[in-house]
């Protein structure tokens, strides 16, 4: 990714170089904004002449204003004032910084209509800047900037200063967000990285590196899956040359004996479909197919990184589904580590059968309060939903609207989807305790039934992200193809509910 922005808070004064931010709240006047920062008229000006009305996410963008000393004027849209939320604050930090184009130093004014804004909302700000900063241009050798032009290096990380009322208070409260920030560009980062340089392997390495915030992390070998019983984990992965690893991530930040909650996550670093191949078109997005590994990757993150006082464990599931001589077929019998057989009818429907093994072992494993499993799991989910809601299926209430209430919050939307023995018999096989895909109809709920029949009784909640995780539009907050989705759900889930 590219280098991160600095960003520091500080007492509201005239700039005199570089861009300049200002607020702009629907259908203002524009007498009371900008005021201090504003060279004459400009700014009314410009606003008529543009057709800018101060809506939400836009901005209007005014370059080397006459009789300024700065180079760049940005005016941020607001929308109407009293919808100022978390979503819109991060979403103007996000939108002022797409608007910066080669400016090294930026300052905004956070102030809307004359009222200087609070220390969480500019901490927002600031977050919503940071999102909108990453880029996966590792691989190119010319960078852009974004509009298709050459980026010309200056050397220098970009430099925000936010002026706002207390700045001292948003530096701390952005301290906390810059740490979940630095989860969702670890969840995009792998995610974004092509399957041959990611592997297994490689991915396990990532989550070694959270050691170096505290985390305790074990890597478990082919031999060590073997000798659990992971008959089917070990099906998907058989049919590459690369090994497959299983990560455990544990962050022991809460009292000694608060039970865990648990993250785990489908980490399946290419997908082909395996003997049941996919079809060619779009096959590349395939790569994206650890989407789930990656979110519960970056939590892991969030919560060391801001040392969160909880217990929780992050179990990632890292396979390649490839088609070979000695890939599994369609027809065949694994025993996974619960003991139940499953008939494998189609090698596409991996990612179930990975996470059967680590929902299984995570329960018998750490007895946790909860588990919470994410996965780009169906092409069905969406159908259903699209791109701007998971699929959840629970078997607990409170979780799911603990859950739904933290899609809110960060809007990393989940809606509720059905379980009930209707479907659950549409699994049952002929020759195992079950087989691995239910028919044409329901695919998503057919997928979350299979993943049920893991839990034991343990409240527990899948996240079907395949419209989330990648591929989604792009936003103020996010332009890369891999969103980081479930980071920041994830974190506001243990914030709101499991911690202290
Ligand atoms: N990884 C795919 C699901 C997927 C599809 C994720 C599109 C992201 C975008 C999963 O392993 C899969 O192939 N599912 C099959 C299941 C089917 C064979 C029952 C599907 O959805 O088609
Ligand atoms: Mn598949
Ligand atoms: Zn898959």
């Amino acid at each position: 990714m590219t280098e991160r922005p600095s960003i520091a808070f500080a007492k509201f004064a005239a700039p005199k170089k570089g861009s300049v931010a200002v607020l702009v709240p629907e259908g203002a006047t524009l007498e009371d904004t900008g005021k201090v920062y504003d060279p004459g008229d400009v700014l009314p000006r410009a606003c008529r002449t543009s057709g800018f009305s101060g809506k939400l996410g836009k901005t209007l963008d005014i370059l080397a204003p006459a009789g300024a000393e700065f180079d760049q004027l940005i005016v941020a849209g607001v929308g109407p004032t009293d919808k100022l939320d978390e979503q819109a604050w991060l979403r103007i930090g996000g939108a002022v910084a797409g608007a910066v184009r080669n400016a090294t130093e930026i300052t905004l004014a956070l102030s809307v209509n004359g009222a200087e804004v609070k220390a969480e909302d500019a901490a927002n700000v600031a977050l919503g800047i940071l999102l909108r900063s990453y880029s996966f241009d590792k691989y190119k050798t010319r960078k852009e900037n974004g509009n298709g032009e050459d980026k010309p290096s200056s050397g220098k990380p970009v430099k925000y200063t936010i002026h706002c009322a207390d700045p001292a208070a948003a530096k701390r409260a952005f301290a906390t967000a810059e740490a979940v920030a630095g989860g969702v560009f670890l969840a995009r980062d792998v995610v974004n990285e092509p399957a041959n340089i990611l592997g297994p392997v490689e991915f396990a390495e990532r989550a070694r590196d959270l050691e170096k915030l505290g985390v305790k992390v074990d890597i478990l070998t082919e031999k060590e899956l073997k000798k659990l019983g992971m008959g089917a984990l070990l099906g998907v992965a058989q049919g590459s040359a690369r090994p497959p690893r299983v990560a455990v991530m544990q962050w022991n930040g809460g009292k000694s004996k608060q039970k865990p909650v648990a993250f785990v996550g489908k980490g399946v670093v290419f997908d082909t479909g395996g003997i049941s191949i996919k079809p060619a078109a779009g096959m590349e997005d395939m790569k994206g197919d650890m989407g789930g590994a990656a979110a519960v990757l970056g939590v892991m993150h969030a919560l060391a990184a801001r040392k969160a006082k909880t217990n929780a464990v992050g179990i990632i599931g890292l396979v390649e589904n490839m088609p070979d001589g000695n890939a599994q077929r369609p027809g065949d019998i694994v025993t996974s580590m619960s003991g139940q057989t499953i008939e494998v009818l189609n090698t596409d429907a991996e990612g179930r059968l990975v996470l059967a093994d680590l929902l299984w072992y995570c329960n018998q494993e750490f007895k946790p309060q909860f588990m919470v499993n994410l996965a780009t799991l169906t092409g069905a989910i969406i159908v259903a939903l699209g791109n701007a809601h998971a699929g959840m299926f629970s078997n607990n209430d409170e979780l799911a609207a603990r859950l739904t209430a933290a899609g809110t919050a960060t809007a990393e939307k989940v809606w509720r989807m059905p379980l009930g023995p209707e479907y659950d018999k549409l699994i049952d096989s002929k020759n195992a305790d079950m087989k691995n895909i239910g028919g044409r109809n329901a695919g998503a709920i057919t997928a979350a039934q299979f993943l049920q029949r893991f839990v034991d009784g343990t409240p527990w909640a899948h996240l079907d992200v395949a419209g989330t995780a990648m591929g989604s539009p792009s936003s103020e907050i996010n332009q890369s193809w891999a969103s980081g989705f479930g980071v920041r759900l994830l974190d506001r889930l243990v914030v709101d509910n499991y911690e202290g």
